[in-house]
C-alpha cells in the first residue's frame, strides 16, 4: 500500500485523535527507521520514549522468538513464571517491595491514585484525605483520574466535570506547595522531569518538600516515571537525582508509575508501591485482565536485563551529555532560547513555532517532535552513538539557520 492510499484508509474509518506524520513505516534496525520507499530516519523519539533498545535488537528478537510458542495470555486467576521474577527485578531496581502491572501509562496513573487514595484513608486522616495535588504543566494520561491530574486546559476542558479534588501546584514552587497542601491531601503526584510539559526538570528542594509534606501528613508521594523512567535520564528514575545524600527508603515515594520502555514496545506499564501502600490492599479490590501477562513479562525482564548488561545508564549519562552540549552550540543562532534536559531525555526551546521545524527534519531523515508549541523534544533510545548525534546536529543547525 502506498502512503497516500494508508492516509485515505484511515482518514475514512480512523478516529482523527492524532496529527500524523508522513511517514510509512516498513522496518527498523537499531535507532534508524525505515520507510516503505526505503528512506531511513534516525529516530529522535524512539516512539515517544517507549523503543530504549532500538529497533529488532537482537535479544527481544530472541526471546520474543521463544515466549511466541507459549501462551499469549494467561489470566491473573492462573500462575505464570514470569511476572513475579519481574517484581522481583523492579524491587531491586526501585526499593518499593510490592508491584501491579498494568497495560499504558494511564492504566498506571489510575492505579496509583487509586492504591494512594486508599493507602491515605486507611491512615490516621480516615476518608478526609481525597485531595491530590498535582504541578502546572503536568501530563498524567488521558483517562478521567489520570486527566484530572494533567493540568493544561486543552486536555481537560472539553471533558469537564472531572474527577473532584484534584488542585495544581505552581511548576516546582516550594511556597505554593506549603499553602495549598492540607490534612485533607492524599496525594501529591509530580514527573521529576516534566515530559509532555516541555522537558522541565523540578528542583531537588521540591522534591524533598513534597517528600517532607505527605510523609509527615500520611498522604502517599506519587512519581510519575512513564516518560523519565527506565533509564531515560542516565538512572533508573529521574527522582533519584533530588534525593538527599544519603537517602534512605524514606525518601523514595510512595508509589512510582511505570509504563513507556518497561517491555521494549509491547504495551505494558506498572504500579510500584511500599510495603505500607500495598498493606491495606486485599483481593478483588482492583484488576485488569491484560495486566502481566507471560509475553509482556518475559520481555521486561529481558530489557531491563539489557539496560544493565550493557550499561545504557552510563551510556545515557555520556552520550546525553554530549547531545546536550552539541544543542547548546545552537544557542547562537536568534532562533534558539535554551536547550534543556537530563541524560537523554532533553529539549530545545526555540523563539519559533517548533512543529515546521520537526516537518522540514523528517524531510531531511530525522524524527523528533514538539512540545507546548515551541519546544523541540528529544527522546532518542538509550542505545543511540554520538556520529548520528552529529549528523543530526548539523541539519538541525542548517533548519534553524533558515527559521
Ligand atoms: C508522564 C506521563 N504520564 C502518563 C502518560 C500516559 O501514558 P499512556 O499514553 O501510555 O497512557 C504519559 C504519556 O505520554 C506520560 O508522558
Amino acid at each position: 500500500m502506498s502512503l497516500k492510499s494508508v492516509h485515505e484508509l484511515e482518514a475514512e474509518h480512523l478516529l482523527g485523535t492524532y496529527n500524523r506524520y508522513d511517514i510509512l513505516v516498513d522496518r527498523g534496525r537499531g535507532p534508524y527507521l525505515i520507510d516503505r520507499s526505503n528512506k531511513r530516519y534516525l529516530d529522535l523519539l524512539s516512539g515517544i520514549g517507549v523503543n530504549v533498545l532500538g529497533y529488532n535488537h537482537p535479544r527481544i528478537v530472541r526471546v520474543l522468538r521463544k515466549q511466541i510458542k507459549r501462551p499469549l495470555h494467561v489470566s491473573n486467576l492462573l500462575y505464570h513464571e514470569h511476572a513475579g521474577r519481574l517484581a522481583r527485578r523492579l524491587y531491586a531496581i526501585s526499593g518499593l517491595e510490592k508491584t501491579f502491572f498494568t497495560n499504558s501509562g494511564a492504566e498506571s496513573v489510575e492505579g496509583a491514585l487509586k492504591f494512594a487514595r486508599l493507602f491515605a484513608n486507611s491512615g490516621r486522616g480516615g476518608a478526609r484525605k481525597h485531595r491530590v495535588l498535582a504541578l502546572d504543566g503536568s501530563f498524567h494520561g488521558r483517562t478521567m483520574g489520570a486527566l484530572s491530574a494533567t493540568h493544561p486546559a486543552r486536555y481537560r476542558d472539553p471533558f469537564e466535570p472531572l474527577v473532584p479534588g484534584f488542585d495544581f501546584v505552581r511548576f516546582d514552587d516550594v511556597e505554593d506547595l506549603e499553602r495549598r497542601f492540607s490534612e485533607d491531601v492524599g496525594a501529591v503526584i509530580l514527573e521529576a522531569v516534566q515530559g509532555e510539559g516541555g522537558v522541565r526538570p523540578i528542583s531537588d528542594a521540591f522534591y524533598r518538600r513534597a517528600r517532607e509534606l505527605t510523609r509527615a501528613s500520611g498522604a502517599a508521594l506519587i512519581a510519575d516515571e512513564i516518560q523519565c523512567g527506565l533509564g531515560r535520564t542516565g538512572r533508573w528514575f529521574a527522582f533519584e537525582r533530588c534525593l538527599p545524600p544519603g537517602a534512605a527508603y524514606a525518601d523514595r515515594p510512595d508509589l512510582i508509575a511505570i509504563a513507556k520502555p518497561l517491555a521494549g514496545g509491547i504495551p505494558m506499564g506498572a504500579v510500584l508501591m511500599k510495603a505500607a501502600v500495598a498493606d491495606p490492599i486485599r483481593a478483588g479490590i482492583h484488576g485488569t485482565t491484560f495486566g502481566g501477562g507471560p509475553l509482556a513479562c518475559r520481555i521486561g525482564l529481558e530489557v531491563l536485563k539489557v539496560i544493565e548488561e550493557e550499561r545504557l545508564l552510563d551510556r545515557a549519562r555520556e552520550v546525553g551529555s554530549y547531545f546536550k552540549r552539541r544543542l547548546e552550540e545552537l544557542l547562537v543562532l536568534p532562533a534558539v532560547r535554551e536547550a534543556r534536559g537530563d541524560g537523554l531525555m532533553l529539549a530545545l526551546e526555540l523563539g519559533v513555532a517548533a512543529r515546521p521545524v520537526v516537518e522540514r527534519l523528517i524531510q531531511a531523515g530525522f524524527i523528533a517532535n514538539s512540545t507546548r508549541d515551541t519546544v523541540l523534544r528529544f527522546l532518542p533510545p538509550l542505545i543511540i552513538q554520538k556520529k548520528p548525534i552529529d549528523k543530526f546536529i548539523a541539519a538541525l543547525r542548517a533548519e534553524l539557520e533558515k527559521a
